[in-house]
């Protein structure tokens, strides 16, 4: 998506119902993607957004609070009278979503859209709420006749989807007996971010790369997706979470699968989902006696993070204080298939660590005949593709240069894209902006279907479930601003490489 939306070509009249509407996503994420998308002139000409809670909010108290946020959270403030125009756009139904019979409100809100519009408008419920509301609300929604037009009518779930793969099986078997596949969007906001998206046109515009991308010219991948904050005031979701469900089940399956996936014949959102169910089936299935071998937890101590003294795991807010969950997780994964056969896949992620990264790391393997004199190249190093996609955006291909001078002395340098030098004028739109306009738009591409959520928790179930029968005996066992325990490095050692931690560029 370009910023601004210059051939004004935009979605059909929409009218988003955000239950949850009073809630945090909505305060910091939602709204302001919204509002940004509102500027750029992506939205709709007709459109209204209602936000649904129990809290007691005038439309106007609802208004101010979600332009706190605004000024807090969204990427660009109030400017020039624009969130007067846009907030006219909002307002708040106070309901109770456990009441069947106040869905009529809901109906009746659409009714008076409709009459004003003279149009049928696209209606979105965005269920911005705690996973164990979304089958009631989902069941309720049903019932209004508004969800049985499959063209219009489109359901958005937050993740987690499900707490494991049963549960997601039940909650897509439940889901697909009220709505169509297609009305159904299983939001993962990795796949909105510019530089995700981005890898598919790395791989799939250029030409160069696809001849090296398999087994014979690289040696591994690396994904590292670190946080430096704690869990914060969720607490109470972690507890039910940890690393593994939070973040690998997810965003780091799904950026696996971006790298790890046969070229598309089109951008069909199915023909591009086909391709990424199938890595995740490809996916090497280890047993639970196997764990210990491919994958390593880890929970925060307390301790000091860039000089501030900060809370254990355990001591957090609405942690119990003897929690086994896991807020590290770093794992090998196998991808039985032509193109992968015996490549490792490194994948790790955690909070409170020394730096805030997303990075993907290919590492090519040695040339295979070194020619040159060995006093040419003490730091002589195999070839790397680096994809930074947070905070860094860019990406290094490095490879080896002759330092001037009489001696041939090698060294590894770096080609850089860097997005905000190639595109200074621009501003990359929020992962939400992207993802919310694909849903008016009506494209699930960039969502999970069933079979991908379902592909992705089996990859995990195995750990998940010897950790559970396993507690951890060392817990915590990693210091806040440190890359985690140190049977991560070990983990990655016995295969005689290293984690790969790019210089850290200070803000
Ligand atoms: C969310 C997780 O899905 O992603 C959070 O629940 C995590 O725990 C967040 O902090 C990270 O997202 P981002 O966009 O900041 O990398």
């Amino acid at each position: 998506m370009s910023e601004n939306n210059n051939n004004n070509k935009r979605p059909p009249a929409s009218v988003i119902f955000i239950f949850g509407g009073s809630g945090d996503l909505n305060q910091r994420k939602l709204t302001p993607a919204l509002y940004n998308l509102f500027i750029d002139e992506w939205m709709p000409d007709q459109f209204a957004i209602v936000g649904i809670g129990r809290s007691d909010y005038s439309d106007d108290k609802f208004r101010e609070h979600l332009f706190e946020g605004i000024q807090e959270f969204s990427r660009r403030k109030e400017q020039n009278g624009k969130w007067k125009d846009f907030s006219g756009r909002i307002s708040y139904l106070k309901m109770d979503a456990e009441d069947e019979g106040a869905y009529k409100n809901i109906t009746d809100k659409v009714h008076q859209f409709e009459a004003d519009w003279k149009i049928h408008p696209n209606v979105i419920f965005y269920l911005a709420v705690a996973p164990q509301l979304v089958p009631d609300i989902a069941k309720k929604l049903s019932t209004i006749h508004l969800c049985s037009d499959k063209r219009a009518t489109r359901i958005v779930v937050e993740k987690p989807f499900g707490h494991d793969l049963k549960s997601a099986h039940e909650l897509n078997e439940l889901l697909s007996g009220m709505f169509a596949e297609d009305q159904i969007y299983r939001i993962d906001h990795y796949l909105g971010k510019e530089t995700v998206q981005n890898i598919l046109a790395l791989r799939f515009a250029n030409a160069l790369f696809e001849p090296i991308w398999n087994r014979n010219y690289i040696d591994h991948v690396q994904i590292t997706v670190a946080e430096t904050v704690g869990v914060e005031e969720r607490g109470g979701y972690y507890e039910q979470s940890g690393a593994l469900r939070d973040m690998v089940q997810n965003h780091i399956l799904q950026l696996l699968c971006m790298v790890a996936m046969e070229p598309p014949v089109n951008f069909e959102a199915n023909e591009i989902r086909n391709k990424k169910v199938a890595v995740l089936n490809a996916i090497r299935k280890i047993s639970k006696e196997e764990v210990r071998d491919y994958a390593v937890r880890g929970q925060y101590s307390e301790g000091w993070m860039k000089g501030e003294k900060v809370k254990g795991y355990r001591q957090e807010e609405k942690v119990d204080p003897n929690s086994n969950v896991e807020t590290f997780a770093a794992l090998k994964f196998y991808i039985d298939n032509w193109r992968w056969h015996r490549i490792p896949f490194y994948v790790r992620t955690g909070k409170y660590m020394h730096q805030k990264t997303s990075v993907i790391n290919i590492q090519f393997r040695p040339a295979p005949h070194y020619a040159f004199p060995p006093e040419a190249a003490e730091t002589w190093r195999p070839n790397r593709l680096t994809i930074s996609i947070q905070p860094e955006m860019d990406i290094r291909l490095r490879f080896q240069a002759k330092r001037p001078g009489q001696d041939m002395i090698l060294n590894p340098v770096d080609m850089i894209f860097n997005y905000k030098d190639a595109y200074p004028e621009d501003h990359e739109p929020e992962a939400y902006e992207t993802l919310l306009l694909d849903v008016m738009e009506g494209n699930p591409a960039q969502f999970m279907r069933a079979d991908q959520v379902e592909a992705a928790w089996h990859v995990v179930m195995p750990i998940i479930e010897a950790w559970e029968q396993r507690p951890p005996i060392d817990f915590p066992n990693y210091a806040p601003d440190s890359w985690g325990p140190e049977d991560a490095e070990a983990l990655i050692a016995r295969d005689g490489h290293n984690w790969i931690t790019l210089p850290h560029k200070e803000a």
